[in-house]
């Protein structure tokens, strides 16, 4: 595997003393960069979406926390702050879980320090194993088609769900691959395709509401998406849209594939009617790139995740390996309970 060109793209930069994050809301037009230099910040940049993506917004938390411990802040209501910042993916809580009790047994600045590196470290091995896995399950010149962005700019490095893709086409077992744009936000529109064109990878973007026609068509083999919870029955909750893709997928004899580390799965959560799911602005549902599309005084409802059951997922991927066709007792064998 290539990683020199496939895994280039590093969003989130611990600088020592301050957290660089590349500022998703303006990608492609422009790469700009933010600093945090304290935990408040960092749980704007969440909050608003300049990093974004399960993993993503994990380890910016976690490295939130070691700024809150540099400046001296308390902990406690750092921790709690940086915890609400968005409720749906749960790699958010998972990461501020690990730094807590790295706090309960006494680490300063500097061990919380490594903490945060480590989370971020295991993440990119975990991508790296992840695209093996899943490319395995691949046959030879497929067509696949993804959601959301699923990529470097929402993990450590190399993606979930786009590791699994970069890997796919790096080994010649996918020919074509199809992004959805992802309304409202686009992230399949401006971040996907930002990493696929920067990696050489030819794609296609398709508008949302062409998804079911091209499966139709016979083109794509597999619908390969993220995750932002997976409950312990194997029900996964990711990016809106999901969810009529699994639909759609099943009604076309396309196999649907999740791909998320260890971090996303919440044995707690016992199914899918159990998770949050975030609704954000209505604002963001009227307007495209800042300009209101829609007429003044008209309404929106925008809940920004789904979630697919598990009866409609042929294979979940995680480092920890595949579970084909997720259920409880196949999830405690591999999480435990
Ligand atoms: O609202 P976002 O952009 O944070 O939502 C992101 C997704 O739904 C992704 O598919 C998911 O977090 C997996 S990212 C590896």
């Amino acid at each position: 595997m290539d990683y020199d060109r496939y895994d280039r793209i590093r969003a989130v930069q611990w600088q020592g003393d301050h957290l660089r994050l590349l500022d998703q809301r303006l990608l492609p037009q422009e790469e700009r960069w933010i600093d945090c230099s304290n935990a408040a910040q960092v749980t704007q940049a969440i909050k608003d979406l300049a990093v974004r993506g399960a993993p993503a917004i994990g380890i910016a938390a976690a490295w939130g926390v070691v700024l809150a411990a540099k400046q001296g802040e308390a902990l406690e209501p750092a921790l709690a702050m940086l915890r609400a910042a968005r409720p749906t993916a749960v790699n958010l809580m998972w990461a501020l879980d690990r730094m807590k009790a790295r706090i309960a047994a006494g680490a300063d600045a500097a061990a919380l320090e490594r903490e945060a590196q480590a989370i971020q470290d295991e993440d990119l091995a975990a991508n790296r194993h992840m695209g093996e896995l899943g490319a395995g399950l691949i046959a030879p010149h497929s067509g696949v088609l993804t959601h959301c962005n699923t990529g470097s700019l929402a993990t450590s490095g190399f993606g979930t769900a786009l590791g699994v893709i970069r890997a796919g086409v790096a080994g010649g077992r996918i020919d074509h691959v199809y992004a959805g744009e992802t309304r409202p936000w686009q992230q399949g529109a401006r971040l996907t395709m930002w990493e696929l064109v920067r990696d050489g990878i030819p794609a296609k973007l398709i508008a949302d509401s062409a998804a079911s026609h091209l499966m139709r068509s016979g083109v794509v083999q597999w619908v390969i998406v993220g995750a932002d919870r997976i409950a312990a029955n194997g029900d996964t909750a990711n990016k809106i849209g999901t969810y009529q893709l699994a639909i759609a997928a099943r009604h076309h004899g396309v196999k649907f594939m999740v791909v998320a580390p260890s971090s996303t799965v919440d044995m707690a959560t016992a199914s899918g009617d159990d998770i949050e799911i975030e609704l954000r602005d209505s604002a963001e549902l009227l307007a495209v790139a800042g300009r209101r599309t829609v007429v003044e005084g008209a309404d929106a409802w925008n809940p920004v995740f789904d979630v697919t059951p598990a009866e409609l997922i042929d294979a979940i991927v995680t480092e920890r390996g595949v579970i084909e066709r997720p259920t409880t007792l196949a999830m405690q064998a591999l999480f435990g309970s």
